[in-house]
């Protein structure tokens, strides 16, 4: 299968192009490397099936390198992913998230390529329910300018799929979490507390600890991502793609530090406004219509990240750790 990955040189989706190079797809990666690194495409550079188009979703010309490549499956992951940074500038981020968004389903209009599997984001979608865990019927209710333009994206790709025949399938991922995530990003607590702790620091949690998220480990995200692209071209739609359970963040800053056999107890700090207290993702349509589960445990995924973490952090830098 030929395939077109944007944001491949991301977390998830530099996860995602192992895979499929693994199995021996051919991967033509897009990306302008805004917070993506070369490095994560190590592996990817070692087999002569993979390309990277060091450029952005938003160039003019994305329907003729799409053309070119004529893709069966388009993954679209490229995004501005930090909700501070849409919140502070939000034309910025609707430019990349929103535009970005059209301008790949124009691209495989263009191209004749149907299939269009998108990052849509779960934890952001419903805004603060607090009937958990949440289905895909439930009225999106975003509330960042993030949130917003990842669900303008699946409106305009389930408007594309009706003009146009076009065959999106939405992923509303929930907190994912596990090898290559930025510990100097604002999301990727799991990353933030490796690396604080790993340094020494004890990590900072903002509010009580009581707030809950669905923590979903990479490697379960990219078999959601494999098994959409490899679904026949009727089924469209947006799924949930999360564990259903609930872990408050404190609870996750005890099962790091275990992890790594330390004590040191969080630094608590004022919450942070806009931030919602709980959120968990029901996955029963995943599961009916994609035959996807997850497979990876929170204690066994926090190893694998820990793990990475320990191989990594001297390597790499440099890295501060950020807060959380
Ligand atoms: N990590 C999560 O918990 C999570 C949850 C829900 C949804 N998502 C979505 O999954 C996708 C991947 O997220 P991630 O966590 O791997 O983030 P990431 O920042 O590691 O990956 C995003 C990639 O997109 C690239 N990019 C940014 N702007 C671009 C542009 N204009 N053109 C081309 N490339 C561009 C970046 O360089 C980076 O490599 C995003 O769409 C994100 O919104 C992530």
């Amino acid at each position: 299968m030929r395939t077109i990955v944007t944001g491949a040189a991301g977390f998830i989706g530099s996860n995602l192009v192992d895979s499929l190079l693994a199995d021996g797809h051919t991967v033509v990666g897009i990306d302008n490397l805004a917070t993506g690194r070369i490095d994560n495409l190590d592996n990817a550079f070692q087999h002569d099936t993979f390309t990277l188009a060091e450029t952005g979703v938003t160039r003019s010309d994305l329907g003729e390198l799409v053309g070119e490549i004529a893709p069966d499956v388009v993954f679209h992951l490229a995004a501005q992913v930090d909700v501070r940074k849409s919140v502070g500038d939000p034309c910025s981020d609707a430019g990349t998230n929103v535009l970005g968004t059209i301008n790949v389903a124009e691209a495989c209009r263009q191209a004749g390529t149907r299939r269009v599997v998108f990052a849509a984001s779960g934890g952001s979608r419903y805004g603060a329910p607090t009937a958990l865990p949440i289905a895909e019927d439930a009225p999106p209710h975003p509330l960042s300018p993030y949130a917003a333009a990842k669900v303008a994206g699946e409106l305009y790709l389930s408007a594309y799929a009706d003009m146009y025949g076009l065959a999106p399938i939405s992923l509303a991922l929930s907190n994912v979490y596990g090898p290559r995530q930025d510990p100097r990003g604002e999301a990727g607590v799991v990353a933030i507390f490796g690396c604080a702790l790993l340094r020494g620091h004890p990590g900072t949690i903002y509010g009580d600890g009581t707030a809950t998220r669905d923590y979903v480990y990479v490697g379960d995200v990219v078999d959601a991502f494999r098994s959409a692209g490899a679904a026949p071209e009727t089924l469209t739609g947006t799924f949930n793609i999360g564990t259903g359970v609930q872990t408050t963040t404190t609870d996750l800053h005890r099962m790091i530090a275990a992890a790594l056999g330390v004590d040191d107890p969080p630094v608590y700090a004022p919450a942070r406004t806009g931030e919602v207290q709980a959120i968990a993702l029901d996955h029963t349509a995943a599961h009916q219509r994609l035959g996807w589960d997850p497979h990876v445990g929170i204690t066994d995924g926090i190893d694998h990240t820990i793990a990475w973490l320990r191989e990594t952090l001297d390597r790499r830098d440099s890295a501060t750790p950020a807060t959380a």
